[in-house]
């Protein structure tokens, strides 16, 4: 009841307002008080945990909050905090009803523009919906849409299992895997899509189904790999591990300075060559980046291998890298797969978790390293860095191992089968602070010539580009995001034609 109330409340309080600000791009079929009787009856048939936040509710400002904030900033009038299955379906069946656009959101940290487009809708928050429950059999876990990942690690952990999640703790677990899903574990077990066993989807007409390889099978091929065109994942079931007694992780952090990066990278590319036979538990991963401390002049090289294992089973991988001589090596012992967040710097309270700051990455898939496109990439990042708006950004050189994920068929998922191929993930990051527009395309500019230059080894051989769809920025073409194969495009087109006809997903990296 109390919520009821203060929903009223919320509503009387708050719609004036919010319609003053969204009506110029919200649907003019909409007058306001039809708006306030149907928003009125949508929260009274919403599950009693579920809230109704309106623009004048003091929650506002935290509950649209998001990553790379306000380069990206969908127009919401309205968020609805949904705590059941069945909120979801009733807010996108009233949504269709009232001719309104909706967002789903759970992390909070997708950062391609063309969220952008979504203006005078309806943001779903997915959050309360952020259970992580072991099956009985211990090989399968149930997880909440709204889950963070390290809401899942540390229940899974507790239960000594772990599951493919993404390196940073205040990400969503399904926001990542409808993409792809690349992780510490990926080597292992393939990618976070490739662990997905069934799941719970709303469809564009509010209509809810099981998928899986045996239920809607056309649709678990979509969701895996182009996941945010087709629905709204509420609960989903992926594959999790047995962690052994005692299992621990080595990480040594190696800092050199810009002289090594061609020796550097050129040994990577012997770890990733096609006749090497890389261990699985050994995770490769980087940033070209600013420590003045280091090197006042040029950007360093702090990067990070990981093996699961003791120092002593380790040490035959780290020992090429610490031939080449970095400026600081630091190796940390024992740590556990929840503790490797805080290790490798992705845990809650690093910088790369914050909210309302501006972020994006363009991402670069490569076959290896070519050293003369990475110096070149490396000097445009050296101007970029050297101006004070993006002294923190990065370029991430991120190259995880490959062996799980080539252990699948590309045809059998909707993911590009260029990011089972190619073994670098590389991406110029870039944050700054601040709602100047000529700042973002100022970084968007410094990010294009890195690309070109990172580039320039697959453009000379013929060769096309590749960008990992959750690493996009929001202009890439489709095919670059989504493959090149004719077969996959027209198969993509027809399921959306099937299952979202309508194109109501159409704001993450629409494939329409
Ligand atoms: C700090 C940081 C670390 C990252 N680390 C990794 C990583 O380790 N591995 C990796 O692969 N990627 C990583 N990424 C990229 C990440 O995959 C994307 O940014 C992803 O979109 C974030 O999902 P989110 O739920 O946090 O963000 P949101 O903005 O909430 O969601 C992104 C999109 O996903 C869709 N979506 C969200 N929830 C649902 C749902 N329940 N059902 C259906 N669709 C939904 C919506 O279209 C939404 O716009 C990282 C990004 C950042 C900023
Ligand atoms: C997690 O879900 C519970 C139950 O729905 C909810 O009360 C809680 O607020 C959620 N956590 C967050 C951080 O939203
Ligand atoms: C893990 O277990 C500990 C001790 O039983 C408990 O305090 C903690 O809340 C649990 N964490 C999760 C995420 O379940």
């Amino acid at each position: 009841m109390l919520v009821f109330l203060t929903f009223a409340l919320w509503l009387l309080g708050g719609l004036h307002g919010a319609l003053g600000g969204i009506l110029p791009s919200f649907n003019p079929l909409v007058r306001s008080t039809d708006l306030m009787q149907t928003a009125t009856s949508l929260g009274q048939q919403l599950s009693k945990d579920a809230t109704i936040i309106l623009p004048s509710n003091p929650l506002w400002d935290e509950v649209i909050a998001r990553g790379s904030y306000p380069r990206v900033n969908p127009g919401y009038f309205v968020v609805v905090e949904v705590a059941t299955e069945s909120d979801v379906q009733k807010t996108v069946k009233f949504a269709n009803s009232n001719g309104i656009p909706f967002l789903v959101v759970s992390g909070t940290h997708g950062w391609t523009k063309t969220l952008n487009k979504l203006q005078g809708g309806i943001q779903i928050n997915m959050r309360k919906l952020n259970t992580s429950v072991v099956s009985k059999d211990g090989k399968t876990a149930t997880i909440g849409g709204g889950t963070l990942q390290w809401e899942a690690t540390s229940a899974l952990f507790n239960q000594s299992k772990q599951a493919v999640t993404g390196l940073c703790e205040c990400v969503s677990v399904i926001g990542p895997l409808l993409g792809g899903g690349h992780s510490m574990l990926q080597s292992q077990h393939g990618f976070a899509l490739d662990n997905l066993v069934s799941a719970r989807v709303v469809l564009a007409d509010g209509s809810v189904t099981d998928v899986s390889a045996s239920k809607n099978a056309d649709l678990f091929w979509a969701l895996r790999g182009a996941g945010h065109n087709y629905g709204i994942v509420t609960s989903f079931v992926v594959k999790v591990y047995d962690i052994p007694a005692g299992n621990q992780w080595t990480v040594y952090s190696l800092i050199y300075k810009s002289d090594k990066l061609e020796a550097l990278f050129s040994l990577v590319n012997k770890i990733d060559a096609p006749s090497a036979t890389r261990p699985s538990k050994l995770v490769l991963a980087g940033a070209i980046t600013r420590i003045p401390d280091i090197d006042a002049a040029q950007p360093v090289i702090a990067y990070t291998l990981s093996y699961e294992g003791t120092q002593a089973e380790a040490e035959q991988y780290a020992a090429p890298f610490k031939a080449i001589g970095p400026a600081v090596t630091t190796v940390t012992t024992n740590v556990n797969y929840v503790q490797l967040y805080t290790v490798t710097g992705n845990n809650l309270e690093n910088p790369v978790c914050r909210k309302d700051n501006n972020i994006f990455g363009s991402g670069i898939s490569l076959p290896s390293w070519d050293t003369a496109g990475l110096r070149k990439a490396f000097n445009v990042f050296a101007q970029a860095s050297a101006d004070p708006r993006f002294s923190t950004s990065a370029i991430l050189t991120e190259s995880y191992g490959m062996n799980g994920v080539r252990a699948v068929d590309a045809k059998t998922t909707a993911l590009a089968p260029e990011e089972r191929a190619n073994p670098i993930l590389t991406t110029p990051i870039f944050w700054w602070e601040g709602a100047n527009p000529q700042d973002a395309t100022d970084a968007e500019a410094y990010a294009a010539k890195i690309k070109d230059a990172m580039y320039s080894g697959v453009t000379a051989a013929g060769g096309k580009r590749h960008t990992y769809v959750n690493y996009a920025m929001g202009e890439e073409s489709r095919a670059e995001m989504y493959g090149y194969e004719q077969w996959r495009m027209d198969k993509l087109k027809s399921l959306k034609s099937i299952w979202d006809p309508k194109n109501k997903f159409r704001f993450y990296n629409p494939i329409i």
